[in-house]
């Protein structure tokens, strides 16, 4: 099976000295796009979250943080080929409320998808533009109370596959079916994706604190080693 993935959960609250520290390993285009956010708050939490992964890829490397350089593909998709090897360093990221997961696939391309789970407006709406009938109907088995959390674990599965080939939201969510056991939605699998085989994806469901939920998609079989990153002050 090959190397483990790594998945790190990153807490987003932080210390300003420590944000101050990740401040400074950011490139010119990183730290333009920080001071552009409209809310301290989500400036805090993208320079944690880059900074954060920056140091991981450069532990990976053995390089400076700072000398990481990333690149973008056509619809947003970080990638990097700081590896000294020259072959590409799969990862991917994502942030919700106070947790950023960093994702790293090694030569496996990874996609990773975390949201909190809070009431959501118009409901309705979104399981008809997101879910196929099958999931909607597991959605609407469930108590009202939990439809938000059984509709958000649907979303991160599909989020973390779209995320996983680079095309994000431009790509539909009908586009990809995901079977969920009913609550508590464990050992998911993908029915259907686009253009693929759907057994050549496998889903992780990972472990958040109970107010999140989260998936991860691998292209491939393997282990998945979840770890919590800690800020040094
Ligand atoms: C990718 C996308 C789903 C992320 O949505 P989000 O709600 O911000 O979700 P997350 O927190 O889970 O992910 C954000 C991270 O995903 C990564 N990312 C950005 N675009 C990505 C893409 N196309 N595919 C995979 N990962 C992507 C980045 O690391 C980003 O974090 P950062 O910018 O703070 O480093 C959304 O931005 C999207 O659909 N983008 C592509 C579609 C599009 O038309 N983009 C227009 C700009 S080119």
């Amino acid at each position: 099976m090959g190397e483990a993935v790594q998945v790190w959960r990153v807490p987003l609250l932080i210390s300003d000295q420590a944000i101050a520290r990740y401040a400074k390993c950011l490139s010119a285009d990183e730290r333009a796009r920080a001071d552009r956010f409209r809310f301290e708050a989500d400036r805090r939490k993208f320079v944690v979250a880059r900074g954060t992964l920056r140091h991981l890829l450069g532990k990976r490397f053995g390089c400076a943080a700072g000398a990481i350089a990333f690149c973008y593909s056509k619809y947003g998709k970080p990638e990097t080929s700081a590896d000294p090897s020259g072959y590409s360093f799969h990862f991917n990221l994502s942030h919700s409320g106070e947790i950023a997961l960093c994702a790293l696939g090694g030569d496996r391309t990874v996609g990773i998808d975390i949201e909190k789970v809070k009431p959501i407006q118009r409901l309705d709406s979104l399981l008809e533009r997101c879910l196929v009938a099958r999931e909607k109907a597991i959605v609407k088995s469930q108590p009202i109370e939990q439809q938000p959390s059984a509709f958000l674990q649907h979303w991160t599965c599909k989020e973390a596959y779209l995320k996983a080939i680079g095309l994000g939201l431009s790509q539909s969510m009908t586009t990809v079916e995901v079977d969920l056991n009913p609550a508590p939605f464990d050992s998911p699998r993908f029915v259907h994706v686009p253009d693929e085989c759907a057994a050549g994806w496998q889903l992780h469901r990972i472990a958040v604190p109970e107010t999140y939920v989260a998936a991860l998609v691998v292209a491939g079989e393997s282990a998945v080693d979840v770890k919590d990153w800690q800020h040094s002050d």
